[in-house]
């Protein structure tokens, strides 16, 4: 009698983990649908950005600073095509100028990834640390102007 409960107490738990599961996996999907394309793009770019500045300073990681190096700066330019979320929160007057401005920041932000890329290649790996400790802060401040629910203080 007792084995039977405990398979029947057994069957019931089987049966109810995979709705758990499937219930689970929506609400992630539901978070992941929230993600804008700009965002796909920025969260590249974050992957990238956090290897990067672990690797930046030593010169025997040039190869794979490099790689990061590209991997961010495809994303950046791929994000200049998207607005930011928060243009909605602005007035309808106001909207043009603030995705010129964040077009022109992010433009901004391309031009010094370019020049980490620069200092890399000639072998100058003080001087990539600095800008990308320079990038580390101009997120923080975009961010603060452009992304929607980012802290504005830091
Ligand atoms: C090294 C520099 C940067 C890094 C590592 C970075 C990283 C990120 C990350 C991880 C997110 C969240 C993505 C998500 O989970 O959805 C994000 C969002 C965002 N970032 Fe950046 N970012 C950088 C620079 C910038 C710059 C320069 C700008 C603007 C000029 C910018 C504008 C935004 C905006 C607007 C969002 C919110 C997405 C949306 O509105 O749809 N980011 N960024």
């Amino acid at each position: 009698m007792k084995i039977r409960i405990l398979l029947l107490t057994l069957i019931c738990a089987v049966a109810t983990v995979p709705g758990v599961r499937a219930q689970e996996g929506k609400a992630k999907s539901a978070d992941q649908d929230e993600q804008t394309e700009l965002g796909a793009k920025m969260e590249k770019v974050g992957a990238a950005f956090r290897k990067l500045r672990g690797s930046a300073a030593d010169a025997t990681k040039n190869a794979d600073s490099l790689k990061q190096i590209a991997i961010i700066r495809e994303n950046m330019t791929a994000a200049l095509k998207f607005d930011p979320a928060m243009k909605a929160d602005k007035p309808a007057a106001d909207q043009a100028k603030f995705v010129a401005a964040y077009q022109t920041k992010l433009k901004e932000e391309i031009a010094v990834v370019e020049k980490v890329e620069a200092a890399l290649k000639a072998g100058n790996n003080e001087e990539a640390a600095k800008l990308v400790a320079q990038l580390g802060q101009d997120q923080k401040d975009a961010h603060k102007q452009f992304k929607k629910g980012a802290p504005k203080k830091q």
